[in-house]
């Protein structure tokens, strides 16, 4: 006899069925749900069920959604010292890496001081379905951030256990089909960047640095952190190395050179590259539209970095 239940082959997520079998009136059906996001989970339920329904004989309809673990990497980038350009390295390298066509989100973490709603210029809400935050889309990226939780300019007085709750809805939020999720700590190696290792297990740390000795030192302390916890440390990247004058078009070294690279061969952990220290960085972020989107010098050094990144997550077998 034929199957009832071949009617749902007309479907046109008919591909996604992985078993089906009517008993005794009863309908159940195995659907592949890979890749969805919850809503659109909750739609393709919602097709299988009215269909099926439909179907002469069928009482009762039990419907089983499976997803194969989505394999997401997760790279932090950090830094010992505050104000060494964290931030702007991980919205620039989320751009470069999302321009190389992967999937990408990234999770400002930074409690105290978000600051990617401003380098990313939106300051768009994200919604949430039973609890779960769904990430708010800008420049071919995902991202939330703690900034858009709270008004705009109130300071985030959180300390431990909030803070480190609040991080982790961020990175439970509903990625949907990101490949990758880059997260941009506060400065400082204290209770958040702690929890996220212990929590989320990244795959790689990024560290940041400008090429001084005193940055350096604390570079050292959040590489020392990140190894006790067994996160391959994939790079330094030194920010901020060399100006060039717009006016005059000399160079010079505001925070001396090359440090960053000599600590890293000292330290026994790749050098990613260099960025220089430029106006138009500084600019663009303010205004809300990152370098990397751009097709100059600086879009160049932050394509370069993703490729980098990417290179020694291989390296680390990631
Ligand atoms: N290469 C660069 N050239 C020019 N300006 C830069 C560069 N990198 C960062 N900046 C600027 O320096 C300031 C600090 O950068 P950013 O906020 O990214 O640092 P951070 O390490 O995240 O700081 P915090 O520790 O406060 O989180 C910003 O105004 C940013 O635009
Ligand atoms: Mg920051």
């Amino acid at each position: 006899m034929a199957d009832p239940l071949a009617e749902l082959d007309t479907l046109p997520d008919a591909g996604r069925i992985r078993s089906r079998r009517l008993n005794d009136g009863v309908a159940t059906l195995i659907v592949d749900a890979t890749g969805l996001a919850d809503a659109d989970r909750k739609v393709l339920e919602a097709e299988f069920h009215h269909a099926a329904s439909g179907i002469a004989g069928v009482e009762e309809v039990r419907i089983a959604l499976t997803a194969s673990q989505q394999h997401r990497t997760l790279i932090a980038v950090g830094s010992g010292k505050g104000g060494v350009g964290k931030s702007t390295v991980a919205a620039n390298l989320a751009v470069a890496l999302a321009k190389s066509g992967k999937k990408v989100g990234l999770v400002d973490a930074d409690v105290y001081g978000p600051s990617q709603p401003t380098l990313l210029g939106t300051d768009a809400k994200p919604t949430a379905d039973n609890d779960r935050l769904n990430p708010v889309e800008a420049h071919g990226l995902k991202f939330l951030s703690l900034g858009q939780l709270v008004s705009p300019g109130h300071a985030l007085a959180w300390r431990g256990p909030m803070a480190t709750g609040a991080l982790a809805k961020l990175v439970e939020a509903d990625w949907g089909d990101a490949e990758v999720l880059v997260v941009d700590l506060p400065p400082g190696t204290g209770d958040v960047q702690l929890s996220l290792i212990q929590k989320s297990r990244p795959d790689g740390a990024v560290i940041v640095s400008t090429p001084q000795d005193l940055s350096l030192i604390d570079a050292t302390r959040a590489i020392d952190l990140f190894r006790k916890m067994d996160v391959p440390v994939l790079g330094i990247i030194e920010n901020m190395a060399g100006y060039i004058c717009p006016h005059c078009g000399e160079g010079s070294d505001p925070f001396g050179s090359g440090g960053a690279e000599a600590a890293a061969a000292q330290i026994g952990v790749p050098f990613l590259g260099r960025l220089p220290l430029s106006a138009a960085i500084r600019s663009a972020s303010d205004a809300g539209n990152p370098p990397a989107l751009g097709d100059g010098p600086e879009a160049k050094a932050f394509t370069d970095l993703a490729a980098r990144v990417i290179d020694a997550l291989e390296t680390v077998g990631r």
